[in-house]
């Protein structure tokens, strides 16, 4: 089963507004690994909205995880992003009076599918994943104590919880150097490939393209992005 697959998706912020994406096809397959690139302004990060539901798609074809998002109300994919999903957002989106603890486990709280999903207990699980993203040792923290980089690989525990198949990732590693950056994603794609999840990834940071299976350019927006 394809992780993503897309025909003739279109979308627009307003009925009247400009052509934001226009997606002849586009698939991401079981464990797949993809880095998408693009001017600014070109839309990817509405292109992660949309894929995991935030956004409606309301012209083509748009399946994820087997799941045909057109068809379903914004409830319906709140649901089936907090199933399937991971999403590590750039400014992380972490609750900051909580703990890196209670931060991680927040999906599980929210989405019933997401916490059966657990192969093991949820604080083993969650220990496991704190460890091997190397922030184990500061688990109850606040989070608001920890560094940039291990604030992100909070988020990335969190996304990875409850082993979805797809993990969104839009410019998660831009604060961080180069060499924290490709270890990040090591780290990350280790994670990945035991679940055998997919990775849809954005970054400017086109040194990072041969880490990734293959790479997935929208094109620049006539006249508009720089
Ligand atoms: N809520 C919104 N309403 C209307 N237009 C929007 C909205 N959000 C984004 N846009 C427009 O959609 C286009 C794509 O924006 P988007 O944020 O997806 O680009 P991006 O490729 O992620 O850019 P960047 O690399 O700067 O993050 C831009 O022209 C932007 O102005
Ligand atoms: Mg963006």
């Amino acid at each position: 089963m394809s992780a993503v697959s897309i025909r003739d998706l279109k979308f627009r912020y307003h009925d009247d507004g400009p052509l934001i994406l226009d997606i002849s096809s586009f698939d991401v397959q079981t464990g797949e690994k993809v880095f998408l690139l693009g001017p600014s302004g070109s839309g990817k990060s509405t292109f992660l909205e949309v894929v995991s539901g935030v956004l409606p798609a309301k012209a083509g074809k748009l399946e994820v995880c087997g799941h045909d998002l057109t068809k379903k109300s914004a409830h319906e994919r709140d649901v089936l992003r907090g199933s399937h999903i991971g999403y590590i957002f750039q400014s992380f989106n972490l609750v900051p009076y909580l703990s890196v603890q209670e931060n991680i486990e927040l999906p599980l709280l929210l989405n019933q599918e997401r916490a059966r999903r657990l192969k093991k207990d949820r604080v083993t699980e969650m220990k496991r994943l704190a460890d091997h993203l190397e922030i184990g040792p500061y688990l109850t923290r606040p989070v608001s104590q920890l560094s940039v980089g291990q604030q992100q690989r909070v988020a990335a525990c969190r996304a990875l919880l409850g082993s979805p198949e797809l993990i969104l990732a839009d410019e998660p590693t831009s604060a961080l150097d180069q060499e924290v950056r490709e270890k990040f994603i090591r780290l990350l794609f280790e994670c990945c490939d035991e679940t055998k999840a997919a990775v849809l990834f954005v970054s400017h940071d086109r040194t990072l393209i041969p880490l990734f299976d293959r790479e997935f350019a929208l094109p620049k927006r006539g006249g508009e992005g720089w």
